[in-house]
C-alpha cells in the first residue's frame, strides 16, 4: 500500500511552487500536501486554480518569518516532510531593498529549522528539502561549470541570502542531526513567472511594444531549465536523494542574455503575426545591473548519475511554449502586472533617464 504522508511545501503559490504543487498533489493522490505563503506580490492562487479543489491539497495563508505560526502548522499537521520554495527571489529587488530579502530567506529559513527540529523527535522518515539557486556559486568566466564542491561566492544580496540560508540548513544537519538535504538550481523558464524576470518581462514588453531593456552589454550567460524540469528533479531528490547532500540541477542549455533575446524577439514575431525583426526593434541596451554576474554554467552529472534525471524539454520547444502560454494568458499577465508592480517598474526605469 502507498506509504501516506502529509507534506509541507513553501512558496507554493509562486512560479516554481506552483509547478511543484500540481505535480506533487496530482501524482500523489495519498499524500496531504500544504501549501503556505504569504502571498507577497510574487504568490498567486489563480496559478492553482486547477488543484484547489483537490482533496489532498490545502492551501494555508501564513508568513515564514513568524516563529509561532510555524510552530503551530507543524503542531496542526505533523508534516513528514518539508519543501522550502518560499524566498524573495528577484536579484534586482534585492539591490533595491536587501532587508526583506535578509527577513525571509535567511531568518524565515532558520524558522522553519527550529519547527522542524523541535517537532520532529526522530528523524526517521523525515526530510528537509531546501531549494536553492546557483548563484551562490558566484560568476564564472567563459569556461567551466559550478559542481558541489565549487565554493560559494555570492554576489549580490539575493545570493547572499540564499547562500546564507545553504549555510544554515547544512548547519542544521551537522549540529542538530536535522534530515536535510539542498540542491541548486539554475534559472528556470515557463508558465507562471512573475514578469519582472528576463523573459515573462520581455514577452510582455513585446505584447505592449514598449522597449525591451538589455543590461549592459547583454553577453551575459545563464543557464536556462524548464520549470516542469526543475520539479520533476525536486521530486526525485525529494524522494531518492540522499541526506545531507547537495544536487546540483541546471539545463545544459546556456545562452547569452542577447542571444535568448534575439530568439525570443523572432518567436514573437510569427506568434503575433508581426514583419520579422519587428520585435528586435524594440531592443535597448540600460544601464547594468551592479554586480551583475558573468556567466552561471551548472554541471548536473551527480544529480544524472545518481538518480538518472536530465532535463526533459529542448529549449526552442520550451521558448515558443512560454511564448505561447503568456499569449494565451493576458489576462493574467494584466492582473499580476497592475498596481504596485506597474509603478515599481516604471520608478526603476525612471531612475535611469
Ligand atoms: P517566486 O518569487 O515566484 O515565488 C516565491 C513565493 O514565496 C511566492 O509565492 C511568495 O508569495 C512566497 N513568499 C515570499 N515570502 C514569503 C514569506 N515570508 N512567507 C511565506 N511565503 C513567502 O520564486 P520562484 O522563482 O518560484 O523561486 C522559488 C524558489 O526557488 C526560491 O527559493 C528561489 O530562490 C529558488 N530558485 C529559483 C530559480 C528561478 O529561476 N526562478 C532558480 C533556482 C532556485
Ligand atoms: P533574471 O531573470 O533577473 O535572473 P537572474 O538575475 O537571477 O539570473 O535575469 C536573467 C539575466 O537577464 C541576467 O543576466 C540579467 C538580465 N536581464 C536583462 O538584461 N534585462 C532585464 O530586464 C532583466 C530582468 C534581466
Amino acid at each position: 500500500m502507498a506509504l501516506k504522508k502529509t507534506i509541507l511545501i513553501t512558496g507554493g503559490a509562486g512560479f516554481i511552487g506552483s509547478h511543484l504543487v500540481r505535480l506533487m498533489v496530482n501524482k500523489y493522490p495519498h499524500y496531504h500536501i500544504i501549501n503556505l505563503d504569504k502571498l507577497t506580490y510574487a504568490g498567486n492562487l489563480e496559478n492553482l486554480k486547477d488543484v484547489e479543489d483537490k482533496s489532498n491539497y490545502t492551501f494555508v495563508k501564513g508568513d515564514i518569518t513568524q516563529a509561532e505560526q510555524m510552530q503551530q502548522l507543524f503542531e496542526q499537521y505533523g508534516f513528514d516532510g518539508v519543501i522550502h520554495l518560499a524566498a524573495e527571489s528577484h536579484v534586482d529587488r534585492s539591490i533595491a531593498n536587501p532587508m526583506s530579502f535578509i527577513e525571509t530567506n535567511i531568518v524565515g529559513t532558520v524558522v522553519l529549522l527550529n519547527a522542524a527540529r523541535h517537532h520532529w523527535k526522530d528523524a526517521e522518515g523525515k526530510r528537509f528539502y531546501h531549494i536553492s539557486t546557483d548563484e551562490v556559486y558566484g560568476s564564472l568566466g567563459d569556461t567551466g561549470y559550478f559542481t558541489e564542491e565549487t565554493p560559494y561566492d555570492p554576489r549580490s544580496p539575493y545570493s547572499a541570502s540564499k547562500a546564507s540560508s545553504d549555510h544554515l540548513v547544512r548547519a542544521y544537519y551537522h549540529t542538530y542531526g536535522l534530515p536535510v538535504v539542498v540542491s541548486n538550481c539554475s534559472n528556470n523558464y515557463g508558465p507562471y513567472q512573475f514578469p519582472e524576470k528576463l523573459l515573462p518581462l520581455m514577452i510582455n514588453n513585446i505584447r505592449h511594444n514598449k522597449p525591451l531593456p538589455v543590461y549592459g552589454d547583454g553577453q551575459y550567460t545563464r543557464d536556462w531549465l524548464w520549470v516542469g524540469d526543475h520539479a520533476a528533479a525536486i521530486d526525485l531528490i525529494y524522494h531518492q536523494g540522499r541526506t545531507g547532500e547537495t544536487y546540483n540541477i541546471g539545463g545544459n542549455n546556456e545562452w547569452k542574455n542577447i542571444d535568448l533575446i534575439h530568439q525570443l524577439c523572432d518567436i514573437m514575431d510569427e506568434l503575433l503575426g508581426r514583419p520579422a525583426g519587428a520585435s528586435r526593434q524594440l531592443i535597448t541596451f540600460v544601464k547594468d545591473r551592479p554586480g551583475h554576474d558573468r556567466r552561471y554554467a551548472i554541471d548536473a552529472s551527480k544529480l544524472k548519475h545518481e538518480l538518472n534525471w536530465e532535463p526533459a524539454v529542448q529549449a526552442a520547444d520550451g521558448l515558443r511554449r512560454t511564448a505561447q502560454w503568456y499569449l494565451e494568458n493576458t489576462a493574467w499577465l494584466e492582473r499580476v502586472t497592475s498596481g504596485a508592480y506597474q509603478q515599481y517598474y516604471e520608478e526603476m526605469y525612471a531612475s535611469e533617464q
